[in-house]
């Protein structure tokens, strides 16, 4: 074993303290300076999640970094929705009664098109809709925005991950400067990450979860990041981490989620997590400020 691998792994199984480990390149973040910050679902808290009014107020409150869900319509089509069902962020039960439990893969695109998105979250959004993808990408382009895409229920959409990859490349998000620095494609299924990375190695890739210390050495081989639940790590699994190198032979970094209160922020950020993703962008800056 790698010898900042052995001492990082030695710190995790301790429940270690912090670690001030040598690494063989570089991070995102420097080492114990200000981590990224990623408006989950856009600024979430302030606007309806995963629509374009929710990567304009990241934007207008200054924020480059946005994360997004991916899945597919009964027709074919990639949207940005979070749940499997459009129950809950729009008003699908009063415009298609009847077709119980109202999920994205039974409704086509322009079904879903006709969605008012916005009305649960404030009455100022009335008429907001689900975004396609493509829509999607062309605002966060428009905004010089950069994306943290999860591909939501991959075991729902065979073939997805070599669908949004054909979506980026047409939009113009595979080409070396866009993967040099405004992509991460994340997924809760460790398939479906290998997948990415297997489909185009070039790709910065994330799993989200917590695997073992233990486990980690496998992950790397695919995943340039572990995103974990900030409520599941340490300053010593972060360390952990940061001793791998991932396929691109720079240390395996760590978004964390969902950040949303000051006091957590600056645990993390006192973890040297390289992102946290929130729902309140400006409390975790306001927070990190001046640290
Ligand atoms: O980006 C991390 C976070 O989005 C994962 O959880 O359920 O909000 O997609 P969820
Ligand atoms: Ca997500």
């Amino acid at each position: 074993m790698h010898a900042r691998v052995a001492a990082a792994t030695t710190a995790a199984l301790l429940g270690g303290a912090l670690l001030v480990l040598p690494t063989s390149g570089a991070r995102a973040k420097t080492e114990g300076g200000t981590p990224v910050i990623v408006s989950h679902r856009g600024a979430s808290a302030y606007a309806p999640e995963n629509t374009l009014a929710s990567i304009d107020k990241a934007a207008a409150m200054g924020f480059r970094w946005v994360e997004n869900d991916v899945q597919r319509t009964k027709d074919g089509r990639l949207v940005v929705l979070h749940d499997a069902s459009l129950a809950r962020t729009t008003d699908v039960e009063q415009v298609y009664p009847g077709r119980a439990p109202w999920n994205v893969k039974d409704f086509t695109a322009a079904e879903i098109a006709r969605l008012d998105a916005g009305s649960w979250f404030g009455s100022q959004y009335k008429g907001t809709r689900v975004p396609t993808l493509n829509q999607y990408m062309n605002r966060v382009s428009h905004n010089h925005q950069k994306l943290v895409l999860e591909i939501k229920n991959p075991e729902l959409y065979p073939g997805i991950e070599r669908q949004t990859l054909k979506l980026l490349s047409n939009d113009g998000w595979l080409d070396p400067a866009h993967l040099k620095s405004r992509l991460v494609v994340q997924s809760f299924s460790a398939d479906s990450v290998r997948t990415v990375h297997d489909l185009r190695p070039a790709i910065k890739t994330a799993f989200l979860g917590t695997p073992s210390v233990a486990q980690l050495h496998e992950y790397a081989q695919f995943a340039d990041q572990i995103n974990s639940s900030y409520t599941t790590i340490s300053s010593g699994y972060v360390a952990a981490l940061h001793a791998f190198d991932g396929p691109h032979g720079r240390p395996v970094e760590i978004f964390t989620w969902t950040v949303n209160d000051a006091d957590s922020a600056r645990r993390v950020a006192h973890y040297d997590v390289d992102g946290v993703i929130t729902n309140k962008p400006d409390v975790v800056r306001e927070a990190l400020q001046g640290r």
